[in-house]
């Protein structure tokens, strides 16, 4: 099971150094677990990863850090695609192919988001299957380090998660194109995450804003520990 917190804008350094210290009083066994704080506190730890970065060394790109930022704190892990980077920072499937590319080629471990919008769930799975196959243009679904995360984006930080069904059901389809991990995202929680641990071909989670509490999170761990 792969258990990963996506902090997104949130958390210092000092918080996440912090935060690190307290998820460590753990053992967490067999669970691969993985923490992905803002960029400003990228911190040297096997179970740390970037949210994002471009797809270059170094360079005139303003505002962003690149492969040699990343390298300053032995980064490894990166989480591309994100919904919230495909439509509130516009980018596009051929810029995400690009990412993944790029860190493909440096051997990162990479989570990929998909997820479609609600009009689209509403049409039914037939289209949801057709716009996640969009999201997955350009991606090298046999990459040995890839990670699917699908998370429906009507269910980032609603506190509704898709049913158990919609899980199922996506994430067979999902399974059909790929034998790399697949993760379900979406307002997962304390009271839903054993549910959804449970569901055939969920090998994982990557949750947001229940993540932010360490306590939380912890528990998360724990009950992902349970399932075999
Ligand atoms: P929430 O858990 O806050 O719904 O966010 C999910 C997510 O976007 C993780 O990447």
């Amino acid at each position: 099971m792969i258990v990963a917190a996506n902090f997104k804008m949130n958390k210092t350094r000092k918080e996440t150094i912090e935060y690190l210290k307290e998820l460590k009083k753990i053992d967490f066994e067999d669970v691969v677990v993985r923490v992905y704080p803002p960029c400003s506190a990228l911190i040297e730890d096997e179970i740390v990863g970037a949210q994002n970065a471009y797809p270059a060394n170094n360079g005139a790109y303003t505002g962003e850090i690149g492969l040699e930022q990343l390298k300053e704190f032995k980064i490894d892990k990166i989480l591309l695609g994100h919904s919230e980077r495909r439509n509130i920072l516009g980018e596009s499937q051929e810029f995400i192919a690009k990412k993944f590319n790029f860190y493909k080629e440096q051997n990162f471990e990479i989570i990929l988001c998909i997820g479609e919008k609600l009009e689209v769930r509403k049409k039914g799975i037939k289209a949801v299957v057709e716009v996640l196959k969009s999201q997955l243009e350009g991606i090298d679904l046999g990459y040995e380090k890839l990670i699917i995360a699908y998370e429906p984006v009507w269910a980032i930080g609603s506190g509704i998660s898709a049913s158990v069904e919609e899980i199922r059901q996506t994430h067979l389809e999902i399974r059909k194109m790929t034998n790399q991990p697949i993760l379900y995202g979406g307002s997962v929680k304390l009271s839903n995450i054993k549910e959804i641990l449970n569901i055939q071909n969920v090998d994982g989670v990557l949750v947001g804003s229940a993540s932010l509490d360490v306590e939380v999170f912890k528990k998360m761990i724990e009950i992902a520990k349970e399932i075999k």
